[in-house]
């Protein structure tokens, strides 16, 4: 069985030859491995730009994450986030610059061999879940990296880790229902059972509280901030809109507006009113109480 992910499509760098490449990445390697000794990290992007159609998606970004930090990233539609994390996900690959991931480098590394190793929740990927799929099945076929069981044959071991992951996010009890009866609370919080069935190293979850009404967005909050607070949870990338979803306990947060990095560190020094309204081309008034944040234009 070919998973999903297979159609993905490498887009080199026109300017290097396969031999200057890949020596690149060997250097980079080599400094990374000592690099990582030290600090261990997760996520290591340096330069890196996706180009489509002329257009740079992704301008330049250099960014790390490591091991134990829950990062937030916040910017306007279009801004690059989603894109910023399929490459985090190693759905795609940079068109220039170096990603390094879990140690590894894109383009130097089986995918294959990386990608279960990160857990992912999209609205892209939720898609992919076919129309009757039981929400155990959406679990637990995370461990084979597909969305859709067929001929599979999962442990029973496999099967109580998803149970169990379901009965943390309070779904334990639609188990044999199929996924697209679900609401949409209810699917956001299997599609994050899904993503951490596989124990990933890296979490990465794109909009987890699109769509959800304010109980159900407080519900999500909480979880998410009762998962950073656990220093057995994965390190976090969470990609949102409102600075409301920011769970309490997360640590750092990264601006993108055009494709480019606005700001990116210590979550106090970047969601700031001087940073959030330069990525949102707004004047805000930024408030923070409680560890929860709120924005609203300056009048
Ligand atoms: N294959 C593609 N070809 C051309 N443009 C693309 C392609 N994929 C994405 N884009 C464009 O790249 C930009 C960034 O898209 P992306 O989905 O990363 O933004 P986003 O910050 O996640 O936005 P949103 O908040 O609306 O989810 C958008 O303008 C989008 O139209
Ligand atoms: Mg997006």
């Amino acid at each position: 069985m070919v998973p999903a992910a297979a159609a993905v499509k490498r887009v080199g760098d026109p300017r290097r030859t396969p031999l200057r490449t890949l020596a690149f990445h060997l250097t980079f390697r080599a400094a990374l491995g000592l690099v990582s000794t030290l600090m261990s990290d997760v996520l290591e992007l340096s330069g890196v730009s996706l180009v489509r159609g002329g257009k740079a998606l992704l301008d330049d970004i250099d960014w790390q994450v490591r091991e134990g930090e829950r990062w937030v990233i916040m910017g306007p539609n279009g801004a690059g986030k989603t894109t910023l994390l399929q490459i985090a996900g190693a759905r795609i690959h940079p068109t220039r610059g170096v990603a390094g991931i879990l140690d590894e480098v894109l383009g130097a590394v089986d995918v294959f061999e990386l990608r279960p190793r990160i857990g992912l929740a999209s609205a892209s990927l939720a898609a992919q879940i076919p129309e009757h799929e039981t929400v155990l099945n959406v679990v637990v076929t995370a461990s084979y990296g597909v969305t859709g069981r067929w001929r599979e044959q999962y442990e029973k071991l496999d099967e109580r880790r998803a149970f169990n992951l379901l009965h943390n996010w309070g779904v334990s009890t639609m188990l044999n229902r199929p996924f697209a009866s679900l609401s949409e609370g209810e699917r956001k919080r299997v599609q994050i059972a899904r993503a951490l069935m596989a124990d990933p190293e890296l979490l990465l979850l794109d909009e987890p509280a699109a769509g959800l009404d304010l109980a159900g967005r407080e519900d999500l909050v909480a979880r998410l901030s009762e998962l950073a607070a656990d220093e057995d949870s994965p390190a976090i990338v969470l990609v949102t809109h409102h600075l409301e979803e920011v769970p309490p306990g997360f640590t750092h947060a990264m601006l993108l507006r055009d494709g480019a990095v606005v700001a990116a560190g210590p979550i106090d020094d970047v969601l700031v009113a001087e940073h959030l309204s330069q990525a949102f081309d707004l004047p805000l008034e930024v408030t923070r109480r409680d560890g929860r944040y709120s924005a609203v234009a300056r009048s």
